[in-house]
């Protein structure tokens, strides 16, 4: 692997403006290598269009990417050659089989056929390789555009919403797959989404776009700092519970009624708990609640 840059992406101050649109906004992205990038933001974020200039798509009106360390550039093939890419739903051709379809990229991009078995037993659609695609469900058209982002074994695979209009199941299976990725094939996974929830599970890194600007970058572990679960308490005896709280050490807030605390863990509430009911007061209900994507940025944007 080439590694001249500390990063496996890097941008510097891309921006690109639709129109009146500021899409996307002086985005510093920094991908580390062995990563999984989960890449975040609502709809209109600017998620696709950043995914558009990494792929060289688009030119930014601003700004540059690197990839490898090498400036993103059309005419840089050896970079191309090192990156698979799934930009919203996959193009296929619905008349050819799965194994057809594959066939076709395969011999577009001159390589050897056995990368063919090896990408359909990576999606597990070895049984379904000779039916035609146009009798697929849409978990296995995602999953065959998945097969076509690995066709060329490449170092980075840069992935557009992979999970979007997928049911539970389908959602489950693309996700377990992208985890093995980095694991059995040694790849760079860069993923969108507007799913918090979804990209905790596979992400190491996040970045956290809102109207075309970075909200937050970083480790997982450092966005759940930032953004701790909170126990939300009802009690009767309301500022005493909140002095105990307070007095030992503990981040808490009142709020709407109720009283709020930051924790790390699940044990945590439960010592919570117990400290409130061995002082002699009662708890009327206890639960914990997750930062959802809109509590961060509600935070992120206040
Ligand atoms: N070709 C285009 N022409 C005009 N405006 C565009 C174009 N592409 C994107 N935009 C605008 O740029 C902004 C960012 O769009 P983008 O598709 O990058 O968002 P996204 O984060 O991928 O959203 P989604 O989750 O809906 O896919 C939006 O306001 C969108 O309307
Ligand atoms: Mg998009």
């Amino acid at each position: 692997m080439s590694q001249t840059s500390a990063y496996c992406i890097e941008t510097r101050q891309l921006t690109r403006t639709f129109k009146n649109i500021a899409a996307v906004q002086d985005l510093n992205l920094q991908m580390p290598y062995q990563s999984v990038y989960g890449f975040l933001g609502p709809n209109g974020a600017g998620k696709t269009t950043t995914i558009r200039m990494l792929l060289g798509l688009i030119k930014p009106d601003q700004g540059d990417v690197r990839i490898f360390g090498e400036p993103m550039n059309r005419k840089n093939i050896s970079i191309f050659r090192k990156i698979g890419a799934l930009v919203e739903s996959p193009s296929l051709y619905p008349n050819l089989t799965g194994e057809e379809n594959l066939e076709v990229t395969r011999r577009m991009l001159d390589l050897p056929k056995a990368n063919i078995a090896h990408v359909l037993r990576l999606v597990k659609l070895q049984d379904a390789s000779q039916r035609v695609v146009k009798g697929y469900s849409t978990g296995m058209k995602q999953r065959l555009g998945l097969a076509l982002a690995m066709l060329s074994d490449p170092e980075l695979l840069i992935l557009d919403e992979p999970t979007n209009g997928l049911d539970p199941a389908g959602i489950h299976e693309i996700r377990d797959l992208i985890l093995e990725l980095p694991k059995t094939a040694g790849v760079n996974v860069f993923l969108s989404s507007h799913l918090l929830s979804e990209v905790e599970l596979m992400a190491t890194h996040i970045g956290i776009i809102h109207q075309g600007h970075f909200r937050f970058q970083g480790t997982l572990s450092e966005l759940n700092a930032h953004y701790a679960p909170q126990l939300i308490l009802q009690v009767a005896a309301r500022d005493e519970v909140f002095q105990i709280l307070n007095s030992n050490g503990y981040e808490v807030q009142k709020n709407n009624g109720s009283i709020q605390v930051s924790i790390q863990s699940p044990e945590q509430a439960e010592s919570i708990n117990r400290l409130i009911i061995d002082h002699g007061y009662q708890i009327q209900q206890s639960f914990i609640k997750q930062p959802t994507l809109e509590d961060i940025f509600m935070t992120l944007t206040k």
